[in-house]
């Protein structure tokens, strides 16, 4: 019997989120009679990992000290295959403006923005958004997830949002994108699908994403011709192979006047009931399980 070790759960402020992935991921392989321990991101783990001897470890935190290099570098001195990315990639793609720069040099469109460390006048920054943007905007942390501190902004209100932001030392400022939100998975070299979201509220934010009673649509298959779809999976694959990754990816677009705009790449999305790869996999034939095993596949190769 293979033993698994789930770690999920952690400080970011997904950790909600996580906890949610790492139980229904534990569920699902513990019906198919693997041997499943979940453990937390603390001071014990390398204590556990010893006791506990896993095959493979599952990655299921997301955020910060989960998504981005940190937990992987621990990881690594363990030599136990681990899911998802690698310490390098991981880091590169939760930085926002890294993997912006990233896509950029390789000409995969992403929304223009400027980088905003809380250095200029209220009137310098307005009037740097209006020469090289025009509002509305969308400020965001460089390395967050879920939406979380993602806001829309107005000339109006963008100060007053970006105060409450000054926590984080930098903040992403980028041109607003209108039209239709599409997101796109890759697993290991299998270019998985895509899922249209819908939502009810003003933007795909927190609530929009967890919260069922919000009402997001989910649309699969996504209605796009052959040639937009194959554009789209193939940007995708770009941007997973170009940052390096491993395991399962999902990359949020917008697309808008038949271009899609790579706002970022997700190196540990979501296995919540609702999350989005789990039914981009399942619309292709791909059962839970089997989706568990390909990542689980992948992180041995990693190795
Ligand atoms: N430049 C943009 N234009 C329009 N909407 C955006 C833009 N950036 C982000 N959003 C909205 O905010 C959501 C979250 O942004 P994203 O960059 O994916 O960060 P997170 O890591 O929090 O998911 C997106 O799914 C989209 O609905
Ligand atoms: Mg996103």
């Amino acid at each position: 019997m293979k033993k698994i070790l789930i770690i999920s759960g952690g400080i970011s402020k997904e950790r909600a989120i996580s906890l949610d992935t790492g139980k229904q991921v534990a569920k699902e392989l513990n019906k198919n009679n693997y041997k499943v321990k979940i453990t937390e991101p603390n001071f014990k783990l390398l204590d556990v990992i010893k006791s506990f001897k896993p095959k493979i470890i599952f990655n299921a935190l997301h955020g910060q000290f989960g998504e981005d290099g940190y937990i992987q570098s621990i990881l690594e001195t363990t030599k136990i295959p681990y899911t998802h990315s690698g310490v390098v990639p991981s880091a590169l793609a939760m930085d926002k403006e890294l993997s912006k720069k990233i896509f950029i040099k390789n000409n995969i469109l992403t929304p223009k923005y400027i980088s905003y460390s809380f250095n200029k006048s209220n009137l310098e920054l307005i009037k740097l958004i209006n020469k090289k943007l025009k509002f509305p905007v969308v400020i965001k942390p460089l390395n967050e997830g879920s939406s979380v501190n993602v806001f829309i902004c107005s000339k109006s209100n963008i100060i007053k949002k970006l105060n409450s932001l000054k926590n984080y030392r930098k903040v992403i400022i980028e041109k607003f994108i209108p039209g239709r939100e599409i997101q796109a998975a890759i697993i290991g070299s299998k270019k998985l699908g895509a899922i249209e979201l819908i939502p009810k509220r003003k933007f795909y934010d927190y609530q929009a994403k967890y919260n069922s009673k919000a009402k997001t649509k989910h649309i699969i298959p996504v209605d796009l011709t052959k040639t937009q779809y194959k554009r789209l999976m193939d940007i995708t694959f770009k941007a997973h192979k170009l940052i390096g990754c491993a395991g399962v990816t999902r990359s949020d677009f917008k697309f808008y006047k038949n271009k899609f705009y790579l706002l970022e790449i997700n190196t540990q999305p979501g296995m919540t009931s609702l999350s989005l790869v789990p039914e981009i996999a399942a619309y292709r034939g791909i059962k839970f399980i089997k989706l568990l095993e390909l990542i689980l596949k992948d992180a041995s190769k990693k190795k």
